[in-house]
C-alpha cells in the first residue's frame, strides 16, 4: 500500500471510528449546542482561567497558562482537598506571577463538587489536571458550560468514561471550543519533526514499534489519623486502579501515545498482555501492578511491544524505536538510522513542550481557530486501557471489545465514608466485562 493510500485508509478508519464511538456514546452527554465561545479581541480581553486540581502538574499547568498570554488571570481553583489548593496557590505566588493571580477566597473551591464551581465562576479556559478517574465528568461540564479545555492525560480510566469524553470531544468541536491535551511529547518541536520523518517514509514500512517505560515507583501517603477510606485512597490516587487507571494507562500512555502517533492513530486491531505486582507493599499500594507488558497487533500486520514497570532498584529505561522496511528511528534521540548509518537528525531547538501545549491553546482562542486534541487523545487512552484489560484478565482483547466495555470503575457514591478494599486483579481469574 502506498503511503497516500495508507493515509487515506487510515484516516476513513478514525472518521469510521468516531462516528462509531459517537452512535455508542450516545446518552452518555447531557450536553447542547447552545452557549457558543465568545470572541476575543487580540491580546486585549482578559482571559479567565481556572484550575481544577491543584497538585503538581496543575500548578505546573496554571503557570504555563499564564505565562502563555500576557492578558491572562487566574480566578478560581478547585480541589478535594484545602491543604493542596493553598499549597499551589503560594508556589503559583512564589514563581513571580503574582500580578495575574486573582483568586479571592471565594473562589477557591473544596471537595468533590468544586469543578462545578470553579467552571461557573465567569472563566474562559478550564484547565482540568485531577486524577484521571474525574477526568469525563470534568470535561464534559467544562464544555457543556461553553469553557476552553486544558485536560491533562489520560483522559479516562475506563470504557464507559472513554465513551463520554468520545462525545464530549465531539461536542467541542461542534462549539468550536479548544480542546488541547496534556499528552505533551504531541508538543514538542523534536518529536514533531521526528513523527513527520517516520509518517513521511523515512523508515519505510513500519514493521514493529517498542516502548518502554521502566521506572522507579512512586510516592505513597500513609494512612493519617481522621483520613476516611476515600481520603485514604484519594491521597494514594495513583496507586488506586479506580482512581488512576493502573500506570499502564496512567504513565505509560505517553509512549502508547507516541505508538499511536507512529500508526497515524489507526487503533490497533488487538492486544495481548501480562503483568503483575512483585514489589508493591502496603495498603498505601492500593491494587496497582507494578509491571506490564502488552503486544499490541494492527491490521497491517505490525505489532508494537510495549513494556513499563514501576519497581525501584532495577535498571531504568524510558525509550521507543520505530523498526521499517528502510531503517531504524530512535524517538528519544530523533534520529534515523538506515543501514546502521544516521541518515537524519533533528537538529533544531525542542522548546518546553508544557509551555508549547499553553502557548499554542491560548494562541488559538485569541485566534478563533480551535485545536481539537479530542481523536488521539481519547483513543490513546482507551489503548491503554484495553492493555491493562487484557493483562488483568489474561486474555487477547479486540478493540471493539475494549470500546464496548461495560466495566465502570466509578464508586457507589462519592463520600467522605467507606470505600470497598482495592481488590487485585488475577490473570486467568478475573473476568473481562
Ligand atoms: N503530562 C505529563 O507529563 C504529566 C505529568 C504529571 C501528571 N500528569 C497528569 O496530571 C494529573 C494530575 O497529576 P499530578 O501529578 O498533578 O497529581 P497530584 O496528586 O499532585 O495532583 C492531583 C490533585 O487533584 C486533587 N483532586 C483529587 N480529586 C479531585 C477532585 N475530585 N476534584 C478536584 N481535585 C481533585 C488532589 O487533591 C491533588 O491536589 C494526572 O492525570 C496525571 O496523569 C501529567
Amino acid at each position: 500500500m502506498s503511503d497516500q493510500a495508507r493515509e487515506t485508509s487510515a484516516a476513513s478508519t478514525r472518521r469510521d471510528f468516531m462516528k462509531a464511538s459517537s452512535a455508542v456514546a450516545g446518552g452518555v452527554l447531557a450536553g447542547s449546542l447552545a452557549m457558543a465561545p465568545r470572541a476575543y479581541a487580540a491580546g486585549s480581553d482578559v482571559l479567565k482561567v481556572g484550575l481544577v486540581g491543584c497538585g503538581g502538574r496543575g500548578t505546573g499547568a496554571a503557570a504555563q497558562a499564564l505565562n502563555a498570554d500576557p492578558n491572562v488571570r487566574l480566578v478560581a481553583m478547585g480541589d478535594a482537598f484545602a491543604d493542596r489548593l493553598e499549597g499551589s496557590l503560594a508556589s503559583l505566588k512564589e514563581t513571580g506571577l503574582g500580578d495575574k493571580i486573582a483568586v479571592d477566597s471565594d473562589h477557591k473551591f473544596v471537595g468533590f463538587n468544586a469543578y462545578k464551581q470553579v467552571i461557573d465562576s465567569g472563566i474562559d479556559v478550564a484547565v482540568l489536571t485531577a486524577p484521571p478517574h474525574f477526568r469525563p465528568a470534568h470535561l464534559a461540564y467544562a464544555v457543556e458550560k461553553g469553557k476552553h479545555v486544558f485536560a491533562e492525560k489520560p483522559v479516562a480510566v475506563d470504557a464507559p468514561g472513554v465513551r463520554q469524553v468520545f462525545a464530549v470531544s465531539n461536542l467541542a468541536k461542534e462549539k468550536k471550543l479548544c480542546l488541547v491535551s496534556g499528552l505533551c511529547w504531541r508538543y514538542d518541536y523534536g518529536m514533531r519533526a521526528t513523527f513527520d520523518q517516520i509518517r513521511s517514509g523515512a523508515v519505510g514500512d513500519i514493521t514493529a514499534i517498542q516502548a518502554t517505560y521502566h521506572t522507579s515507583t512512586l510516592k505513597k501517603f500513609p494512612r493519617q489519623p481522621g483520613w476516611s477510606d476515600m481520603e485514604f485512597q484519594l491521597r494514594n490516587w495513583q496507586h488506586m486502579v479506580w482512581l488512576g487507571g493502573d500506570h499502564n494507562v496512567e504513565q505509560h500512555i505517553h509512549s502508547l501515545d507516541k505508538v499511536a502517533w507512529a500508526m497515524g492513530d489507526e487503533p490497533p486491531v488487538q492486544c495481548t498482555g501480562s503483568g503483575g505486582r512483585q514489589a508493591r507493599t502496603g495498603a498505601e499500594s492500593g491494587n496497582a501492578y507494578d509491571h506490564f507488558s502488552v503486544v499490541y497487533e494492527y491490521a497491517n500486520g505490525v505489532k508494537a511491544f510495549t513494556s513499563c514497570r514501576q519497581i525501584d532498584g532495577c535498571s531504568n529505561d524510558v525509550s521507543d524505536h520505530v523498526f521499517g522496511t528502510k531503517g531504524t528511528c530512535d524517538i528519544f534521540a530523533h534520529s534515523v538510522k538506515v543501514g546502521g548509518k544516521t541518515a537524519w537528525k533533528f537538529k533544531g531547538q525542542k522548546g518546553d513542550m508544557y509551555q508549547t501545549e499553553h502557548n499554542e491553546l491560548f494562541a488559538a482562542i485569541r485566534k478563533g481557530e480551535p485545536i481539537n486534541n479530542g481523536d488521539y487523545m481519547t483513543k490513546s487512552t482507551l489503548m491503554a486501557i484495553m492493555g491493562r484489560m487484557s493483562a488483568y484478565t489474561g486474555k487477547t482483547i479486540t478493540w471493539e471489545q475494549a470500546l464496548n466495555s461495560k466495566e465502570n470503575l466509578t464508586p457507589a457514591s462519592y463520600d467522605w465514608t467507606k470505600l470497598p478494599e482495592p481488590v487485585v486483579a488475577v490473570p486467568g481469574v478475573t473476568q473481562f466485562v
